[in-house]
């Protein structure tokens, strides 16, 4: 199976030096990648800027921004039977990029933002041919706002997990997640290494790929 992988943040510029970014590590998505390698699969990641190494054998793309991470997904998309998206994407980003440093004042700065692409929500409705598992990072009403991720981006698969906690989730080496299929199952795998965690996800992506295509689930 062919598997694109989506991992980390993205920056988003203000000026040559300033940028709007999150806390995610990519130490998910990396070790989905790792995982899915280890059991023979075909991976291409597509990874923000981490402080980890691509995992050997895989096709490495490197991005920055939301925009630049979109580009890299519809590119790639054709050759993949699953799309993993476990990057951490801007929802907005700035209206205007500085060309130069923008120099420090006595009043307040306000900078505009605007919606970035929502990469998932951007992708083909119908007569897909890739298992599309989207995550949700949730600090609360978890099922409630996974469940409408679901839905709203028209993902087979959605991963949820609990950011609010600082054990488990962002940054951490462990997690503990629960996945929501559309025919209303959903399953949970308890807290465990991110490395443990990525090994069940890979077998369970694989066990519902047919299920999901010939729209049995
Ligand atoms: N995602 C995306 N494009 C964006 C933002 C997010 O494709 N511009 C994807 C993420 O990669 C993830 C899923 O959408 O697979 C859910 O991301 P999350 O940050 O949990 O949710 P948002 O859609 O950003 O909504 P909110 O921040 O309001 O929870």
């Amino acid at each position: 199976m062919r598997f694109l992988i989506t991992a980390g943040p993205t920056r988003e510029p203000i000026d040559p030096v300033r940028y709007i970014s999150n806390r995610s590590s990519g130490k998910m998505g990396y070790a989905i990648a790792a995982a899915a390698l280890a059991a023979g699969h075909d991976v291409t990641l597509i990874s923000g800027p981490v402080n980890l190494d691509p995992p050997r054998g895989a096709t490495f793309v490197s991005i920055l921004t939301s925009d630049e991470m979109h580009d890299a997904i519809h590119r790639c998309l054709r050759d993949c039977d699953a799309l993993v998206m476990c990057a951490a994407v801007a929802d907005y980003k700035p209206a205007k990029v500085s060309a130069q440093k923008i120099k420090k004042g006595n009043e307040t700065l306000l900078l505009e933002l605007i919606p970035a692409r929502d990469i998932l929500a951007s992708l083909p409705k119908r007569d897909r041919h890739c298992l599309v598992v989207g995550f949700a990072a949730e600090t609360n009403d978890i099922e409630e706002n996974a469940q409408k991720k679901l839905r709203e981006k028209n993902c087979d698969i959605i991963v949820a997990n609990d950011v609010s906690r600082p054990d488990s989730g962002m940054e951490s080496d462990a997690n503990e997640v629960t996945i929501f299929f559309r025919n209303g199952e959903k399953e949970r795998i308890s807290r465990a290494s991110k490395k443990i965690i990525a090994r069940e996800l890979v077998k369970i992506l694989i066990n519902s790929r047919e299920k999901c295509l010939t729209k049995k689930m």
